[in-house]
């Protein structure tokens, strides 16, 4: 089983950006983590950072010609107002889980709407790192069924 981690604008920044509400852990050790998470379920994942709208939907266009399996996307900022990544990720139809480390819907209004949830099978917020960890996992139960 083959995995695509996706992380938008800003997220390489995570331990210096807004720690109260990101954390102080760094962008390193998140990778670090998902990908401690994937040897330890016996997947193999691919992640990438981009802090540019067109370089993700290049990523979820690549993804689908070398079939991965499942896509974990945090589109960061990119969650409230890309309609072209929400296009990209019901173009390929791979099953998709999107992340945020913070609760989007317990902060500003503009944070409450989503693109990619139309089109993810979850959206899972509000868990910090634990939120990559259950979207992984849960996408490894679904590809199994
Ligand atoms: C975020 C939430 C977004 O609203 C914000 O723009 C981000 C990170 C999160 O992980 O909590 O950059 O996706």
């Amino acid at each position: 089983m083959k995995l695509l981690v996706i992380n938008g604008p800003n997220l390489n920044f995570l331990g210096i950006r807004e720690p109260d509400i990101y954390g102080a852990q760094t962008y390193a050790q998140l990778i670090e983590y998902v990908e401690a998470a994937c040897r330890e379920l016996d997947i193999q994942v691919q992640c990438m950072q981009s802090n540019h709208e067109g370089v993700i939907v290049d990523a979820i266009q690549q993804a689908y010609l070398d079939k991965v399996d499942g896509i974990v996307i945090n589109p960061a900022a990119y969650t409230h107002t890309s309609v072209a990544i929400l296009d990209a990720l019901k173009a390929v139809q791979i099953p998709a889980v999107e992340v945020h480390l913070s609760d989007i819907y317990e902060r500003e209004a503009f944070r409450h709407v989503s693109y990619p949830s139309l089109i993810c099978k979850k959206s899972i917020y509000g868990k910090g790192f634990a939120g990559y960890r259950e979207a992984i996992l849960f996408l490894k139960e679904l590809l199994e069924k």
